[in-house]
């Protein structure tokens, strides 16, 4: 309770003075940001100078995925990942690769053979090995941390189907950690996913880190998406996810952080694979975010903020998936065409009620770490929020 005061009265006291939002937070764990290519590619920009003073770590949005770097077999493209990385370097950031095994933004080549048939689990294994050491091998040394499989795990903490697991099977996230590791073996290697706040599917994630641990199989740690509502997931359960990650010895990452103003549309069409109809109800801040909406995610952010303090031995990374409004995933997902407001600052690259509340909660704080709770490695139940804002994005056929 007083906790919750004092938390309040910290985010609500507007700040003065905005500084940099990762200084506020060193010492506890970096501040990243997920960049898109206008960031990096042509610098300096406006954009790249309020991302180089605030944040710390940078991940790429979509330039160091599999669709992007080898459309097609054997034809690399590294313009755009080599100028994200030199930008990195340049402002000494934490640099992250995002991601080397995924079933989406994955070109349909890596499955089938010449003739439109599935290739076998030799091919499959082949290129995977070949992809995995042409992008890693190229930045060794140079790009700290890869998401080496991403969302390879339903909501029940089991293995869902895709076409990497049914070309290879069940072993798929193993070969391509051995691969990762082999092509440069200093670097960090995380399993990302998201609903993590789910007891259920951490579980399952958790197993197979314990597998992989006892096999000797490098893994570094666990990425936590974190693609947020104002109405949940409930920090409980998030934070107590959080605090399994670190019971198993291996970092939590939270990797794409933001926080959906919108009514929630994620469940609302009956084929999963296709985006819901735009409707207007949806889309209800055309003409700019309310005051009081944008106070209220200012208070949410505060309470994750705060979760990720409490935990920072075992937190080393907070990246938000964006710098600005104008250019948020979730303009477009799940209802293409809405207006949304997630990120820390605005179309014209404000900050935000959330950023000035989330940096001046970082220069203030001075509460109590959370001690690991006894019975933090048994399965509680899974988290009240399932189905609502990327409940959904489990089952979209990707
Ligand atoms: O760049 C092309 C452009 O040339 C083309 O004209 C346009 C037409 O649609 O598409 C542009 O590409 C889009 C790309 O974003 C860049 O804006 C793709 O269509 C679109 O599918 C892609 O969406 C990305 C999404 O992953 C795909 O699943 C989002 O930007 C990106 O934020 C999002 O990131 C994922 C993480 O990698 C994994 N976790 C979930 C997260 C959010 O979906």
């Amino acid at each position: 309770m007083k906790t919750n005061i004092a938390l309040s009265v910290i985010c609500l006291a507007a700040a003065s003075a905005f500084g940099g939002i990762k200084d506020a937070y060193t010492g506890r764990f970096h501040v990243g940001a997920a960049l898109g290519k206008w960031v990096y590619e042509q610098t300096p920009n406006a954009e790249s100078d309020l991302v180089a003073a605030n944040f710390s770590s940078i991940t790429a949005e979509n330039e160091m995925k599999p669709e992007r770097v080898q459309p097609r077999e054997g034809e690399f493209h590294w313009d755009s990942a080599d100028k994200f990385v030199a930008f990195g370097e340049r402002h000494g950031m934490k640099i992250i690769g995002h991601c080397l095994v995924w079933h989406y933004q994955t070109p349909d080549w890596f499955f089938k053979n010449a003739d439109g048939s599935k290739a076998d689990r030799e091919t499959l294994i082949a290129r995977m090995r070949t992809h995995i050491h042409a992008v890693v091998g190229r930045y060794k040394g140079r790009v700290h941390g890869w998401d080496v499989v991403n969302e390879a795990f339903d909501d029940a903490g089991a293995l869902h189907p895709s076409p990497w697991r049914d070309g290879i099977g069940d072993d798929f996230i193993e070969l391509a950690f051995r691969f990762a590791h082999e092509a440069d073996p200093n670097a960090e290697l995380y399993y990302n996913d998201f609903n993590m706040f789910n007891q259920s599917k951490i579980a399952g994630v958790l197993r197979m880190v314990r597998e992989f641990r006892a096999k000797g199989v490098r893994i570094d740690g666990v990425g936590l998406q974190s693609h947020n509502g104002l109405g949940g997931p409930a920090v409980a359960d998030y934070e107590r996810s959080i605090q399994r990650i670190g019971a198993e010895g291996v970092k939590a990452m939270v990797t794409e952080l933001d926080v959906s103003v919108l009514p929630n549309a994620w469940g609302l069409t009956a084929d999963p694979t296709k985006l819901h109809d735009y409707e207007e109800k949806y889309n209800p801040y055309t003409k700019g975010c309310p005051a009081d909406v944008l106070e209220a995610q200012a208070k949410r952010y505060c309470e994750l903020f705060e979760m990720y303090l409490r935990n920072s031995d075992i937190i080393d990374r907070v990246t938000l998936w964006g710098v600005n409004d104008a250019t948020t995933w979730f303009n477009d997902y799940p209802v293409p065409g809405r207006t949304d407001y997630p990120l820390f600052f605005d179309k014209d690259l404000k900050a935000k009620p959330c950023a000035e509340a989330v940096e001046k909660l970082g220069r203030e704080w001075k509460g109590e770490k959370t001690a690991l709770k006894p019975d933090v490695l048994t399965t509680g139940t899974a988290g009240g929020f399932i189905g609502a804002t990327v409940g959904m994005y489990a089952t979209r056929g990707r």
